[in-house]
């Protein structure tokens, strides 16, 4: 096990497949940006599943028991599955899941599944379809999703996690319907603070809604009361229904950051390892590993940049001025979340 400067270990891996994404969230990858000609990263610069796997035994080798596969839109990348395979046999111990957008999960979820990924977040903002086609930019009704969900959970991705992005003034007033119609289902629905990730977002204090007003929200139609972590360093913070019929998060990164227990490293598409979801650079491991490097030089490389690592970005904005913290950020889909 390796730790940082501050004495956080590395427990997290989150591996990002490809940048591109066919959702064009308007905080993410905003269409008047990502069009037509946008250029995406060309496939020599992408790891290919051999380094992925490759680098992820390494870091299971020093720590991680949670490998999270991301993008963009990890589904958009051909023959995932191979790659789940690959990540499954590394250790039978490791926890292997996804997040994706959804939309083609109901043909994917079965192969996956046999591939050997264990549970899958879903992305799912709101239920209301006006809305819905505005967050993501393409114009998508939410029931294609809402199917993946479906197959997913038939398949035996469980728990299936549901992401919703609150953007006061957007998706806040849909809230409580995303949690009942998800309560007594098995699936667990996730509110997560609107972030000021990535540079292009334009990103309010005023739009974000406290993951207490949520929960205060939802609490009020559908009684709640909290839940002990999982395990430390868990992001969401977990409540139930008081009358048994499931459980619900928040992820509250930007009124009460937990960048304390964060034990979180994020693997580019292009192979750069970033310490934090807000670092501005990361640490390039491609050319090693194309140049010939060893395990043994890659595992180096890897606990040198940990062990030095000083991040906590998301306790700095709640100390810092807005103005004082307007550095430059990774995007969102470079590292999926
Ligand atoms: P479980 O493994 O199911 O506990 O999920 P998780 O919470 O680790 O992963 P998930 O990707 O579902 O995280 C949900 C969301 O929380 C992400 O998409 C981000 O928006 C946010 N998030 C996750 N990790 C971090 C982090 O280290 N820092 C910040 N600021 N936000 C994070
Ligand atoms: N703030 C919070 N969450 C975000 N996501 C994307 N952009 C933001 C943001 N600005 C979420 C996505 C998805 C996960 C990968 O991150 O909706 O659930
Ligand atoms: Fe795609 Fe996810 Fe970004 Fe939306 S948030 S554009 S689904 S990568
Ligand atoms: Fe971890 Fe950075 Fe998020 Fe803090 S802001 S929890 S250090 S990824």
């Amino acid at each position: 096990m390796i730790t940082d400067s501050f004495n956080r270990p590395l427990r997290d891996l989150r591996i990002s497949v490809t940048d591109r994404c066919n959702f064009r969230c308007p905080y993410c990858m905003p269409a008047e940006i990502f069009g037509e000609s946008y250029q995406f990263l060309p496939r020599a610069e992408i790891l290919t599943f051999e380094e992925i796997a490759r680098l992820a035994g390494i870091f299971v080798g020093l720590g991680v028991n949670k490998l999270r596969i991301t993008g963009g839109e990890p589904l958009l990348r051909t023959n995932l599955h191979r790659l789940i395979d690959m990540l499954s046999g590394i250790d039978p111990a490791v926890d292997l899941t996804l997040t994706t957008n959804g939309y083609l999960l109901s043909q994917q979820a079965q192969q996956l599944k046999d591939a050997g990924l264990q549970r899958i977040t879903v992305s799912l903002d709101t239920l209301d379809d006006e809305i819905f086609k505005q967050m993501n930019g393409r114009g998508f009704p939410a029931q294609r999703v809402l199917e993946g969900i479906e197959k997913a959970a038939a398949a035996g991705l469980a728990p299936v996690k549901i992401n919703a992005v609150v953007q006061k003034g957007v998706n806040d007033h849909t809230i409580v319907d995303l949690a009942r119609h998800f309560q007594g289902s098995g699936h667990i629905v996730r509110f997560i603070e609107y972030m000021d990730v990535g540079n292009r977002n334009g990103w309010k204090w005023d739009e974000v809604v406290p993951a207490a007003e949520v929960i205060r929200r939802i609490d009020a139609e559908l009684p709640l009361e909290p839940l002990e972590s999982n395990y430390q360093g868990e992001v969401a913070n977990r409540y139930r229904y008081r009358d048994g019929t499931g459980e619900i998060g928040v992820i509250s990164s930007v009124t009460q950051p937990f960048c304390g227990d964060c034990t979180r490293a994020r693997l580019s598409t292009d192979g750069k390892l970033y310490t934090c979801l807000f670092a501005a650079e990361g640490l390039d491991l491609r050319d090693p590993l194309r140049s010939g490097a060893s395990d043994a030089e890659l595992r180096d490389r890897i606990a040198g940049i940990w062990g030095r690592r000083t991040d906590r970005y998301s306790e700095e904005r709640a100390e810092l001025a807005p103005a004082q913290n307007a550095r430059p950020k990774v995007e969102m889909y470079q590292i999926g979340g």
